[in-house]
């Protein structure tokens, strides 16, 4: 099924050979393959340090690949699916921004949802585009924000039919998609190219039962974080493209721009690797996980006062499909709050989830995931009972966005004065606020702060959220409308 052997891991055999080489190392890094006494050293050992080497003769160059990268990088296009792939070394954040940046220019139009990640954000700053934004499907009962419709997304590109491109999530962080191939068919009818962040979404095309990849849906670019469902070391993604709406040169000359000259070759290896295994054994693997996670969800909705999300559930709730390699569950029919549960779980169950909103945790799951973590997840809620309170929870589920004062990039360029949060009604923000994780921002540059924002910041501030922001705390940089100079900006 796939064109080239992936069975190979060029990269990987590569730096391999040349850390057992016993070469005189005079270049940077400055442990000379682990030759130094250090607390982390100790640690790790020997090995980590023989393939972190930067760009000696034969380990080709990320920047212009033309030897064992660019065999690895057409392995890793094959096993996706895609044209072309490139290795990303500062995580999805990194893909996100490249997509837009190389996909729209400055004062250019992008449909976008408003729950995207902070990365996206960061990419409209850069690119200097112009979002549009389009409103995700809000469900009231989990209180957490879904995909896109597809006949709102028609009428956002007939209002807009300029715009250069249609930003997609798939799926969100909580495991919802849209329908992507229906989205790239439409968004191509106008020319408009489709970038997916498929963050958590990088297993999809490994298995026919996971929802459609965005490289199978036709989508133009997607960024996917092999780190977080693929086992490959944090902070490495890959970058896909495909088609002829793309221009690849615009891609390379945008990710030369926004990583660094010495890409970690561990990095490197470990996507390599990641490829590789997962090529040869993710569909088997991938169908014990949907098994296991199928088993787990059903223990889950025997035990009172729990519900673990199933896919009827959000078909049911206007959404297109589901990841069921996550567990989402509602715990806020016990009296307490998706916050709570995640902090009772990890203190007194040793059960570390990947998030909590107001009504949920939700479960993270990958191939890596063991019958044992989850019967220890499951006990873990059982436990969770003891701390059933008749309390009502207090719903936040907000149906409105902030109004757009200016572009993202103005307001991040403008002069700016720091206002305490409480005094910073009508103001003008000019930083991305987020409540951690999952790093969806509530305000970002450029939008008029209301009396909606600062009851939802108070209230996630009083669920002991990290809010977080660039700012000192209890304080929001806002745009100085009388134009002075700070030096703090
Ligand atoms: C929806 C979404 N998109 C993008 C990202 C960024 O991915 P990365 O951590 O690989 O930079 C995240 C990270 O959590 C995310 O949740």
């Amino acid at each position: 099924m796939y064109k080239l052997d992936q069975s190979k891991t060029p990269y990987f055999k590569k730096i391999k050979e040349y850390g057992l080489s016993n070469q005189t190392q005079l270049d940077v890094p400055g442990h000379k393959l682990g030759h130094i006494n250090n607390e982390f050293r100790e640690f790790v050992g020997e090995n980590v340090f023989l393939i972190d080497a930067n760009a000696p003769r034969g380990l080709d160059n990320l920047a212009k690949p033309n030897g064992v990268i660019k065999e690895a990088l057409e392995l890793a296009a094959d096993a996706f699916n895609a044209d072309n792939a490139y290795f990303l070394v500062n995580g999805t954040s990194q893909g996100i921004i490249a997509m837009i940046m190389s996909a729209v220019r400055a004062n250019e139009k992008i449909i976008i949802p408003r729950n995207v990640h902070k990365s996206a954000i960061n990419g409209l700053i850069l690119s200097g585009a112009m979002p549009v934004f389009i409103k995700p499907h809000m469900d009231s009962e989990l209180g957490i924000a879904n995909g896109i419709i597809l006949s709102e997304l028609r009428e956002t590109i007939l209002e807009n039919p300029d715009a250069k491109a249609v930003f997609v999530i798939n799926p969100t962080y909580f495991g919802v998609v849209s329908n992507l191939k229906e989205i790239v068919k439409l968004a191509h009818e106008y020319d408009m190219m489709v970038l997916v962040d498929e963050a958590h979404g990088a297993h999809f095309g490994f298995h026919e039962d996971l929802p459609l990849s965005a490289m199978e849906a036709g989508a133009d670019m997607s960024a996917v974080s092999v780190h977080k469902t693929l086992g490959s070391l944090t902070q490495t993604s890959i970058l896909l493209t495909k088609g002829d709406l793309v221009s690849n040169n615009r891609v390379r000359s945008t990710l030369n721009i926004l990583q660094t000259t010495s890409p970690s070759s561990i990095f490197m290896a470990s996507l390599d690797t990641a490829r590789s295994y997962m090529a040869l054994n993710g569909r088997e693997k991938l169908d014990d996980l949907i098994k296991l996670t199928s088993w787990a969800r059903d223990e889950i909705n025997k035990i009172r006062g729990f519900k673990a999300i199933t896919e009827d559930y959000i078909y049911n709730h206007k959404g297109y499909g589901y990841d069921p390699t996550k567990i989402m569950v509602k715990v806020s029919d016990l009296g307490i709050t998706g916050f709570d549960a995640y902090n009772i779980l990890s203190k007194e169950s040793n059960v570390q989830v990947e998030l909590a909103e107001t009504n949920l945790v939700l479960a993270v799951l990958s191939i890596a995931t063991t019958k044992e973590d989850l019967e220890n997840f499951i006990l873990g809620l059982k436990n969770l009972k003891k701390h059933k309170k008749k309390t009502e929870i207090r719903q936040k589920i907000r149906f409105t966005y902030p109004e757009v004062f200016d572009r993202p990039r103005e307001a991040y360029h403008a002069y700016k004065k720091f206002v305490k949060i409480e005094d910073s009604l009508n103001e003008v923000s000019a930083e991305s606020i987020m409540v951690y994780p999952p790093g969806i921002p509530l305000l970002i540059p450029g939008e008029i702060i209301n009396e909606d924002i600062l009851d939802d910041l108070n209230f996630y501030l009083d669920q002991g959220s990290t809010i977080l922001s660039d700012t000192k705390n209890g304080y929001i940089r806002v745009i100085d409308q009388d134009k002075t100079y700070n030096k703090e900006d």
